[in-house]
């Protein structure tokens, strides 16, 4: 059995991850892989419980290193419970927001030290990677006005001030700088038919899929 494909979209608040998470799914379908979605903060029973505590309530509830453990912790659940058995019977799996996303908010937009998180990465993640990420790059004002439209709570993370978003917006252009094998940017202002076409022309180019 060939294992999966672990592809994970990363990027700030309504950049639209979500919107073309589902659409890369359908396209990969269509040609004929077995594809999984799922979700960070979340993705598993435990996590998705794990997420609630994560996505609401006060913007200042949670210590950053408590976040980053939570989020860690959450991940554990994931990996363990979903993506690795996913990818091990040859599913694809798509994730929307993974590892990245803590080193963006906690590490860049909270200004964590960020080895304490690479240490978590070690400890939780090991040499699981994923074999592309896209990340979602917007101007924060955008990205915000897009979120805000789409309403659906979980804004604790939105409700930030925007000095926060522009640290995460640099902090996501910073990792992707850093590893540019792993990592395609993305237009995340074009149109959303753009937006698709430019995700599945980086699966094709970095992953060799033909779909
Ligand atoms: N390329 C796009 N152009 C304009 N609006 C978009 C685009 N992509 C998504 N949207 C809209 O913006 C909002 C946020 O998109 P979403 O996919 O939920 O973003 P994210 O998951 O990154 O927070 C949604 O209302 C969505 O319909
Ligand atoms: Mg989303």
């Amino acid at each position: 059995m060939t294992r999966g494909r672990f592809i994970t979209f990363e990027g700030g608040e309504g950049a639209g991850k979500s919107t073309q998470v589902t659409r890369l799914k359908l396209a990969l379908e269509t040609a004929g892989h077995a594809v999984l979605t799922t979700r960070e903060p979340g993705g598993s029973d435990g996590g998705e419980d794990i997420r609630a505590l994560l996505v609401n309530g006060e913007t200042h509830r949670w210590e950053p290193l408590t976040e980053a453990l939570l989020n860690y912790a959450a991940r554990h659940e994931h990996l363990e419970k979903v993506i690795k058995p996913a990818l091990a019977s040859g599913t694809w799996v798509i994730c929307d927001r993974f590892a990245d996303s803590t080193m963006a908010y906690q590490g860049y937009g909270h200004g964590m030290d960020r080895e304490t998180i690479r240490r978590l990465h070690r400890l939780v993640v090991g040499d699981i990677a994923p074999d592309l990420t896209l990340i979602f790059d917007l101007p924060v004002e955008a990205g915000l006005e897009r979120a805000g439209i789409r309403g659906q709570g979980e804004d604790r993370y939105e409700r930030m001030g925007l000095d926060f978003h522009e640290r995460l917006r640099q902090g996501f252009l910073d990792i992707a700088g850093k590893e540019p094998r792993r990592c395609v940017i993305v237009d995340a202002l074009a149109d959303m038919g753009a937006v698709a076409a430019a995700v599945r022309a980086a699966v094709r180019d970095r992953l060799g899929a033909e779909f």
